[in-house]
């Protein structure tokens, strides 16, 4: 099973994915729990991108996060997927469509770039305000920005049809327990 977790920055996502990741483990499944921006070396340079220190074309951003997506693919989650574990990824195709497109990227070519990712069997987008989520986050990143996560959050809002929005306002132990329950597991 392929469980990713959706949302701006600060939306609580990497407690969600660490406490989701626990929980199938305490329930007997063998857990790969994962990110994109991954650590390779295509996701080192992102966070470059990210931190400032260098800077490329909104469109050449995209495609390197989705390059990161395939050798994520490619060298972790397909191979897990196989051997029978749970994938569960922080970040996945909803981040380069939402946060590329607010760069005014189109979203048509950011799908279609992204046609050939498996498409994962949950997506939650953990909802919560750009106010709200600035106040969890020191804001050290490019897109660490109110004014543009408000465009990310708006086109997060669009993709319903893929993802399970989860109310991310609320205490991070009923927030989980929603996750949980949606899951049917
Ligand atoms: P994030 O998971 O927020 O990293 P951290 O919380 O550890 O800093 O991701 C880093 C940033 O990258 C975040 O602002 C979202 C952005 N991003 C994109 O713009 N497109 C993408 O495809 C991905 C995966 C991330």
């Amino acid at each position: 099973m392929f469980i990713v977790l959706e949302g701006i920055d600060g939306c609580g996502k990497s407690t969600q994915a660490k406490l989701l990741a626990d929980w199938l483990q305490a329930h007997g499944r063998d857990v790969l729990l994962t990110a994109e921006p991954t650590t390779g070396r295509i996701g080192r340079f992102l966070r470059e991108i990210l931190s400032g220190k260098a800077e490329v074309d909104p469109k050449t951003l995209a495609l390197l996060f989705t390059a990161d997506r395939a050798e994520h693919l490619a060298r972790e989650i397909e191979p897990a997927l196989a051997r029978g574990m749970t994938v569960v990824s922080e970040r996945y195709i909803l981040s380069t469509i939402c946060y590329q497109a607010a760069q005014d990227v189109s979203e048509k070519w950011l799908c279609a770039i992204n046609e050939f990712a498996r498409k994962p069997d949950y997506t939650f987008l953990l909802d919560v305000t750009p106010g709200e989520s600035m106040k969890r986050k020191a804001g050290t990143e490019i897109f660490e920005e109110k004014e543009f996560l408000k465009k990310v959050r708006a086109n997060y809002l669009r993709m319903k049809k893929d993802a399970i929005v989860i109310d991310g306002r609320r205490r991070p132990e009923e927030t989980f327990h929603d996750i949980i329950g949606r899951l049917g597991l």
